[in-house]
């Protein structure tokens, strides 16, 4: 059996936090972020869990309402729409995300929200910002083998609320979204995804991390406090944790090999590439990429300005604008790479 990529889908929250309005919070200017990322503007989730210091410096008080779930719903209603799928017909939702509203997972309350009656199996995969090449590669697996119809693959994130706002080396990155698409099984003839290549390393995970935190009952009593008679204090992450240059450097290595791995197992060359997609992280790594590649500028997805680094949203993400404005069409192959914390990394050579 193959599988196709048929319906895609994007929403993003409806507050926008410009550069200048974060010159108003850390020490840094437009100038300087736009020159080292590319970013310019970057939408923020003002709900349960947004960070305090954005709230008051934009005076969000009394607008607190939004929800990652409704958003990744949005983003699924979207993609069926366009996939011309109904949501009793979708056997499988895969969400992608290192930021869910509930730690044991999230996924289930999308299958609710979208009013899927026939129960599909739906879970979580945190892979942070390679979840969704993750996901992707896991519909087509489960469709392949599994017997799997319809499966919703939806990445998305809100990191802005584990960001420090008072450090300007990453709270200038970070914004949420969320995007979707529905992969079809369909005739090996037809089939959509022609090689893949994924790869994580733990050893890396020093360099980009946000884990969780000591509590004080660890601290006085080692880790089980409460065999003392004390409550269980409950745990909570640390903000973002990032060594920029050390995930700059890796990025711009790895995810070159991984592009070349994949295509070898599409037996495609690189000429054949008609779009470069890869995790919109900043625009440095982007051009780096291209080049090593030799995929001219015009031929790499951008929309980095907008939205920042988006995580497991930022592929659905772009592929849904370029696919909604015409730039993306049928029959284009699409090489895609994800890569983030973990370190997690990977590729997919595809077909829209
Ligand atoms: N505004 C102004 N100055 C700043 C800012 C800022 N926002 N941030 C840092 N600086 C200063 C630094 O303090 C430093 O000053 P100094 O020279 O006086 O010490 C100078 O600018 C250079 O700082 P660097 O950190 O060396 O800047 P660099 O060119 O490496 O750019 C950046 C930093 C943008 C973070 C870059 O390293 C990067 O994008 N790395 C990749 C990060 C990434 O993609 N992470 C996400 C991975 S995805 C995931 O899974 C979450």
């Amino acid at each position: 059996r193959g599988c196709k990529l048929i319906g895609c889908g994007s929403a993003v929250p409806s507050l926008n936090v410009s550069n200048d309005d974060l010159a108003k919070i850390v020490d840094t200017n437009d100038q300087w972020i736009a020159v080292r990322t590319g970013i310019r503007n970057r939408r923020v989730l003002s709900g349960k869990g947004t960070n305090i210091v954005i709230l008051k410096h934009l005076r969000l008080w009394f607008s607190c309402k939004d929800s990652l779930t409704d958003l990744a719903a949005e983003a699924a209603r979207k993609a069926l729409e366009m996939a011309e799928v109904d949501p009793n017909d979708v056997d499988l939702i895969l969400l992608c995300s290192s930021t869910p509203e509930d730690l044991f997972g999230s996924a289930p309350q999308i299958q609710r929200a979208l009013g899927c009656k026939s129960n599909p199996l739906s879970f979580d995969i945190t892979a942070a910002c390679s979840g969704f090449m993750l996901g992707l590669v896991s519909a087509a697996c489960y469709i392949r083998g599994g017997g799997f119809k319809n499966v919703l693959v939806i990445g998305a994130d809100a990191l802005s609320r584990y960001v420090d706002w008072t450090d300007r080396g990453t709270c200038i990155l970070f914004g949420d979204a969320a995007g979707a698409v529905v992969v079809q099984a369909c005739d090996i003839g037809e089939d959509g995804l022609f090689g893949f290549d994924l790869h994580s390393d733990g050893e890396g995970q020093r360099h980009l991390n946000a884990s969780i935190k000591d509590n004080e009952t660890d601290k006085a009593f080692g880790t089980n406090g409460s065999a003392f008679g004390f409550p269980p204090t409950g745990s909570s992450y640390s903000c973002i944790q990032m060594n920029g240059k050390e995930v700059f450097r890796f990025a711009v290595r790895a995810v070159p090999q991984s592009i070349e791995a994949a295509l070898e197992n599409a037996g495609l060359p690189r000429s054949k590439i008609d779009w470069l997609l890869l995790h919109q992280a900043n625009q440095r790594i982007l051009d780096a990429v291209a080049t090593r590649l030799e995929v001219p500028s015009e031929h790499v997805i951008s929309n980095l300005a907008n939205y920042g680094n988006t995580s497991a949203a930022s592929i659905p993400l772009a592929l849904d604008e370029a696919v909604r404005s015409g730039k993306v069409q049928a029959g284009h192959v699409i090489a895609a790479a994800g890569f983030g914390a973990g370190l997690t990394w990977g590729s997919a050579i595809l077909r829209w």
